[in-house]
């Protein structure tokens, strides 16, 4: 296969390889890759799990992954066989220094039987609690030692509060220097969520009026329809918050405000993202409750003509459970740009319909010339970036409605991706996964990032773990979330927007 590559031979050990996230995201990313022609010609994965199985099962065990979550469905077989050759299996376990030694031999006799030395890259796919011990066990069998050649990835989440991140990230960095760091926010690998710095920066048209004097507010929504699925032990001690916000929200915040970048570097565009997550006003916590901040849970409901359980009833979650699975924050960015412009953000599990979207409203018109009859339907001018499902970008403009009176009505002037490129979109974890291969860091999370984040975060989560909430389940299954959260805008005579790819 031709290689579109630029990439140095490679080989990825995947910690947790038997998992879930390897089967689903990483294996068929890779795959894609390898398909797309990027894969270097000398690479391989080297999977470690704990679970006894040869190589011939463990690549079965993927080629099943590929061929159910893949974007491109099922693999060919010649494709597969030519892929499954570059995959080798270790059963290991992580706590024994051992697995370790034969890591490293695995990886020198590879690198002998190319002639030249490889990148090395370690992909934690596995539960947070490993993060520390691998990242130990690789510095003590001198695998971290490389500065140019070795990477180590982490899955979220990332500490479950400043302190904890705080305390991660030191360990991590006395075994590894934060450029060999590579923590992932999957959202940052979305092809629209990229697209915000293209919109914004590559275009005159924007950013003269991208601030406080013509942005009234900024919606971010990221509303799921699923629930907590097969995985209610780790998200009944997570929530909404900490298992949205903090990271992917956030992340969306960050690349709707920040500054526009000197240039594309790595630490240049996080330097300008970490400036947004520090000038963002701290959550008085006195206030936090309702004015600055709302949480919800789904009892059972139906979407889609489905009954849906209620959360506490689901697989692994406490019945008495106040974990939240809906989160809504107004936010406040203290700098020239955005001087009380509110950022309102919400999520939330169990909702009608998996839309992502952020909405930019802008303010109205200084003065309304129209007579009032002609502006029933008049609304103020919003953009609309739609990250999921439908991936593009719309205007909504007034324009008058045909008829021999005037009357004004709001139309979307829109861009969407799979009708001008008419080419699939990778999948997030395909770029991120080029991004580590390349040595490419920049939609990875710095320490300072994830740190400043979680700053933003702390006082809710406090607040929240001091009073239990009340009226838990607070939203039925396939609504829009509690009614607190819409007080949260009725407060300043805002309203949620409906989503565009409802409205249509
Ligand atoms: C993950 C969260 O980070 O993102 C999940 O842990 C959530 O709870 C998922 O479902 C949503 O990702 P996407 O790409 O489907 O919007």
């Amino acid at each position: 296969m031709q290689s579109n590559s630029h990439t140095e031979p490679a080989i990825m050990t995947v910690f947790g390889a038997g998992g879930d996230l390897a089967q689903r995201k990483l294996v068929p990313a890779l795959f894609n890759l390898f398909l797309d022609g990027w894969l270097p010609e000398q690479f391989r994965i080297v999977g470690l799990d704990r679970t006894p199985m040869d190589v011939q099962a463990f690549r079965q065990h993927l080629r099943e992954g590929v061929d159910r979550f893949s974007r491109r469905g099922k693999a060919k077989d010649q494709d597969w066989d030519r892929f499954s050759s570059h995959l080798a299996y270790l059963v290991a376990d992580f706590a024994d220094q051992e697995a370790f030694s034969l890591l490293s031999d695995r990886i020198a006799a590879c690198e002998k039987e190319w002639g030249q030395p490889a990148d090395r890259i370690f992909y934690l796919a596995t539960p947070p609690t490993m993060m520390e011990l691998i990242a130990q066990q690789l510095h003590r069998a001198g695998l971290s030692d490389d500065r140019e050649r070795v990477r180590i990835v982490f899955e979220k989440p990332f500490g479950r509060d400043l302190e904890s991140a705080c305390k991660l990230n030191d360990v991590l960095t006395s075994f590894f220097a934060e450029t060999q760091i590579y923590r992932i926010d999957h959202y940052l690998g979305k092809e629209t969520v990229q697209n915000i710095l293209a919109f914004r920066f590559a275009n005159a048209l924007f950013e003269p009026i991208w601030d406080q004097r013509y942005i009234d507010h900024v919606q971010i929504t990221v509303a799921e329809e699923v629930g907590v699925g097969h995985r209610g032990g780790y998200y009944d001690q997570a929530g909404a918050l900490r298992d949205m916000i903090q990271n992917h929200l956030l992340q969306i915040l960050c690349l709707v405000a920040m500054e526009p970048p000197v240039s594309f570097g790595a630490d240049e565009i996080r330097n300008k993202k970490v400036d947004v997550l520090r000038a963002i006003r701290p959550i008085p916590t006195k206030d936090v409750m309702d004015q600055f901040a709302v949480r919800g849970q789904y009892g059972e409901g139906q979407i889609d003509g489905r009954h849906v359980p209620a959360y506490r009833h689901e697989n692994d979650v406490s019945s008495t459970s106040n974990t939240e699975t809906y989160a809504a924050l107004k936010l406040f960015i203290d700098n020239w740009r955005w001087q009380n412009v509110p950022f309102y953000l919400r999520t939330g599990k169990c909702l009608p319909a998996r839309i992502s979207e952020v909405s930019v409203v802008f303010r109205p018109v200084p003065h309304q010339s129209f007579p009032k009859p002609a502006l029933e339907g008049w609304e103020t001018n919003r953009l609309v970036i739609q990250i999921q499902p439908n991936e593009g970008i719309a205007m909504c403009v007034q324009a008058k409605r045909p008829g021999l009176e005037v009357r004004l009505d709001s139309v979307a002037m829109e861009f969407c991706y799979q009708e001008v490129f008419q080419t699939p979109s990778p999948e997030a974890y395909e770029t991120l996964l080029l991004d580590v291969l390349q040595g490419d860091a920049t939609l990875f999370m710095r320490a300072d990032q994830i740190e400043a984040a979680w700053s933003v975060v702390t006082p809710v989560l406090e607040a929240w773990a001091a009073k239990a909430p009340v009226g838990f389940p607070n939203y039925p299954a396939g609504s829009w979330g509690p009614e607190a959260a819409d007080r949260l805008l009725t407060g300043d005579e805002r309203h949620w927007l409906a989503p565009m790819a409802d409205v249509e």
